[in-house]
């Protein structure tokens, strides 16, 4: 499958700072794509060059094809985006602010207002004022309004920030129908690990303007049954035999700090305690690999060790 959209090495600098250092990475139709990462790492600023509000320092960002640097008018029509709050008429109802931004965009039908307040299920409500809304189906308006010209891609920047809980499930719901149904490739920016577990199909985690990985959120849940352990001994040739011998089924791989074992949690203590019954001396058994939950907490500071 094509990606809906590409980011190639994209950076940005504003003055003399380096705000986004390199970022790549590609959505495709029907996926959630969560930007996951702490208050100041980059992500609205990212967003504000996918959507062209801001300028690409470096790099590229390529819809369906299009470079956004090279022919901004084409690729830009294939995006619906909300970066700040969306700015609706209070006084008006909800079908007229519809109305409204329809003006602004060619060739919006009527039919095409009834069908994207349908998508965001405010149908019922569509004739009231907006003012009598709930922040969450200001938000489903708003997302409503981003999808008037059919766009391949929503971008949407916290669009959960500041709502309730049941609000906040309103907003999830949709935009994975969204995606489900309409096939439409979705980027939504937050700081709660929480809540992209549950709207997203894949996560990236961005903290000073770099991304420090990409994930699938199936593979997040069940991942790490099998971590990546140093064991640092005084005679790694010794424990290596030994090992072999009690645990046939492990991958050992030795090399000049010790064993590095691919291995289950509750496999650390039968091994270090077969170690030292041999009398060989373990001082450290360090975890190598970190899922993406650890290096989440490590970027916003959950995690106080070292
Ligand atoms: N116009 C600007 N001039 C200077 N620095 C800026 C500018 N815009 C953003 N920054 C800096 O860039 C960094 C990233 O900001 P950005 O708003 O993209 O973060 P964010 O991930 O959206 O954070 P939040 O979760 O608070 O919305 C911050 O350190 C911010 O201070
Ligand atoms: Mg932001």
């Amino acid at each position: 499958m094509e990606p809906v959209l590409q980011l190639k090495n994209l950076k940005k600098t504003i003055g003399r700072k380096e705000i986004i250092k390199g970022l790549s990475f590609d959505v495709y139709p029907g996926e959630v794509f969560g930007f996951l990462g702490p208050n100041g790492a980059g992500k609205t600023t990212t967003i504000r060059m996918l959507v062209g509000l801001i300028s690409i320092t470096e790099g590229e960002v390529v819809i369906k094809g299009t470079s956004i640097t090279k022919n901004f008018e084409k690729a830009v029509q294939h995006i619906g985006g909300i970066v700040e709050n969306p700015e609706m008429y209070k006084f008006l109802t909800g079908h007229q602010n519809l109305v409204h931004y329809a003006r602004m965009v060619n060739g919006v039908t009527k039919e095409r207002i009834k069908e994207v307040s349908e998508l965001v299920g405010l149908e019922k409500r569509i004739h009231d004022k907006v003012k009598t809304y709930s922040l969450g189906m200001r938000q489903r308006l708003g997302i409503a309004q981003a999808l008037l010209h059919r766009p391949s891609i929503l971008i949407l920047d916290e669009p959960t920030n500041g709502l309730d809980p049941s609000g906040i499930r309103e907003v999830r719901d949709y935009v994975r129908k969204l995606a489900r149904k309409e096939g439409l490739a979705v980027i939504v920016s937050s700081h709660l690990l929480s809540e992209m577990e549950m709207m997203c199909d894949r996560i990236g985690i961005i903290q000073n303007g770099s991304l420090v990985g990409v994930q699938k959120v199936t593979e997040f849940m069940n991942e790490e049954r099998f971590i990546r352990v140093q064991f640092q001994l005084n005679d790694s040739t010794k424990a290596k035999t030994v090992l072999s011998q009690q645990f046939p089924e492990l991958v050992i791989e030795q090399n000049d700090k010790g064993l590095e074992l691919s291995l289950e949690n509750e496999m650390i203590p039968k091994i270090n305690a077969s170690l030292v019954k041999n009398e060989i001396n373990v001082y450290g058994i360090v975890q190598l690999t970190k899922t993406l939950e650890d290096r989440f907490l490590e970027v916003t500071g959950g995690n106080q060790i070292g």
